[in-house]
């Protein structure tokens, strides 16, 4: 078993507060931070979060970090990064305010909610509110223990996670990769590929999080490569194959990975303008059950841009019985 896989038999044992913060992550992967903090972090490096939004994986983290007997909460530090407001391109949602919903005055930042939510360990947290491009410095070299990336939701969102994060881990370093079961983003899946000769991947995925501990220094030239996006097409499916071959199913066998992963190789596809190609890469995978009942968008996306490339799909028949099942459920 890997160090980290000790915490999954905790899993079960762990009971959050009912009142913590909202949460977008589920409460599998909340108990998952708790046990981090709890048993393995001790904050003699920085412990860092990208994507805090209204504090639910920072309070379960701080939690755990707060209960941990060799945590110190007077110098140990827990960098909290997040936009910490509503609007277009954040992906930050109006229930991270305390309320629920954006004031009637308009105000869209929930900085306030999110400090009097996480008050209790304002004491050891370090709040970065803006974009991370602004908020992080490029300088920085300092080791980082804990990376939870819940931010990189763009390309280049994660071209500064690549650049300022990733390049600060060393061998005992802990990442959680939050929406590992997203094929939308896939360099979040190819990066990890590159970086498995220097990881060990925890165990199956937590719901959609990955979580893996880096057990040998990184070269600098695959961090470059990872930050520069500089591997061809060819190069991205292998390393996200790569990765098909250590996951499968998650934790609690909802979600099945392998396909998952066939799907981001479509988004690979997409991104890079080859339409017919993720079509081709996406329709094999319609009849997959986990597939066509959560992301029936994407397999339309990716439908609609190979049409428009001037392909024919001859999906009328599809697009009808993805309907049909979704309609079915
Ligand atoms: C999925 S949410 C985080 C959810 C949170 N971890 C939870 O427990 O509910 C992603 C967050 O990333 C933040 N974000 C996205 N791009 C960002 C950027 N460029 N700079 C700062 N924050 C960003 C959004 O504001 C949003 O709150």
């Amino acid at each position: 078993m890997t160090n980290l896989g000790r915490l999954y038999s905790m899993l079960d044992g762990v009971k959050l507060p009912d009142d913590l913060p909202y949460s977008q992550v589920s409460s599998w992967e909340l108990r998952f931070l708790y046990l981090l903090g709890r048993h393995r972090l001790t904050g003699e490096d920085r412990l860092v979060e990208l994507g805090s939004g209204g504090g639910g994986s920072t309070y379960a983290l701080a939690l755990g970090l707060r209960d941990s007997p060799v945590f110190d909460e007077k110098t140990g530090r827990l960098h909290a990064y997040d936009f910490f407001h509503v609007g277009k391109g954040t992906f930050a949602t109006e229930k991270f305010f305390s309320a629920g919903s954006k004031p009637a005055d308009g105000d869209t930042s929930f900085l306030d909610d999110f400090r009097e939510r996480l008050h209790p360990f304002l004491p050891f947290l370090e709040i970065h509110a803006g974009d991370i491009w602004q908020t992080s410095d490029p300088d920085d070299t300092s080791p980082i223990e804990f990376l939870h990336i819940d931010i990189a939701k763009t390309a280049r969102v994660f071209r500064c996670v690549s650049e300022r994060f990733l390049t600060r881990l060393r061998p005992g370093s802990v990442v959680l990769h939050q929406d590992f079961a997203g094929p939308r983003l896939p360099w979040l899946h190819h990066s990890t590929g590159a970086l498995l000769p220097y990881i060990e991947i925890a165990g199956p995925p937590i719901r959609s999080t990955l979580a893996f501990e880096v057990t040998k220094p990184i070269p600098e030239d695959v961090l470059r490569r990872i930050s520069e996006d500089a591997f061809t097409y060819e190069e991205k499916l292998k390393l996200i194959s790569a990765v098909q071959e250590r996951v499968d199913r998650d934790h609690t066998g909802g979600i099945p990975f392998k396909s998952v992963l066939e799907l981001a190789k479509a988004y690979v596809a997409h991104y890079d303008g080859r339409h017919k190609q993720a079509w081709s890469i996406a329709r094999k995978l319609t009849d997959d059950e986990y597939l066509s009942r959560t992301r029936a968008d994407h397999f339309e996306q990716l439908r609609t841009a190979y049409e428009k490339d001037g392909g024919s799909a001859g999906s009328g028949s599809l697009l009808t019985r993805l309907s049909k099942k979704f309609a079915g459920r």
